[in-house]
């Protein structure tokens, strides 16, 4: 395990005024010098954006969006939010990519464009990645990734505002997880194609899909990962907390 761990909450379409407190806990949390080299950063529903930028405005803890819309400028998008609105609240990152948003609609090439307004807008992207069950099976898995890099990352320059979240589809929210073996090989195989197209050797690359307290001690043995896109159990800050206290132990 590497220091800077990243420890990214994704709320999605959980939590109200009431959840603020809860963060509190995680902001004291960040204060701690032990915790210096931590990354916390919340993606709670756009509702709680400026909420919780205000609450974390004197920590270490960022703010993220977890979409945005691919359109710079502001237009007739009912209902969508653009990384200029992002950033004019304080957010520092944005989730773009999530197979959720990959499920309704958003394609490698929306993606791209999505990534490309967000670096213009100088938010850093968490660049989400990874397989379904039925391309794991199909043993896609690799061809996959290639494509979701190589036209997700379309004209887009090596930077190192990316953080990419292998997120097995499979994983997410099922309480399947990949074998640490398994995992180093497919992040190697991340850093392969990442090298292959952009020649960077240190990408960072964190691992999203149903982790959790009990699983943490076995992921953290995964050295090649920088840290954790984490859903469900970042919603319960006790769960969150502990999660990131057994990952730095
Ligand atoms: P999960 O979600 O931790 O609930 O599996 C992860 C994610 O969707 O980013």
């Amino acid at each position: 395990m590497t220091n800077n761990m990243f420890f990214i909450a994704n709320w999605k379409m959980f939590g109200d005024n009431k959840s603020v407190n809860s963060v509190k806990k995680v902001i004291k949390l960040s204060k701690d010098k032990k915790f210096k080299k931590v990354q916390i950063v919340y993606c709670p529903p756009y509702t709680l954006l400026d909420k919780f930028f205000r609450l974390s405005k004197n920590s270490n803890v960022k703010i993220g969006s977890q979409n945005c819309h691919y359109s710079e400028k502001p237009g007739p998008f009912t209902g969508s939010i653009n990384a200029n609105l992002i950033k004019s609240i304080g957010a520092e990152y944005v989730i773009i990519g999530h197979s959720e948003n990959r499920f309704t609609g958003d394609n490698n090439n929306l993606i791209n464009s999505k990534i490309k307004s967000a670096l213009n807008n100088k938010l850093k992207i968490i660049f989400c990645i990874g397989e379904t069950l039925k391309e794991k099976r199909n043993k896609k898995t690799n061809s996959i990734l290639n494509s979701q890099i190589v036209n997700g990352l379309k004209n887009i320059k090596k930077n190192n505002n990316i953080i990419f979240a292998y997120e097995p589809v499979w994983s997410i929210g099922t309480g399947l997880v990949p074998k640490n073996r398994d995992l180093e090989k497919q992040i190697s195989v991340i850093k392969k194609i990442i090298m292959r197209f952009w020649k960077l050797k240190n990408p960072k690359i964190v691992y999203g899909g149903s982790v959790n307290i009990k699983n943490i001690n076995n992921f953290k043995k995964v050295s090649s990962i920088n840290g954790f896109l984490i859903g469900g159990a970042s919603q319960n800050t006790k769960n969150f907390i502990d999660i990131i206290k057994k990952s730095i132990n």
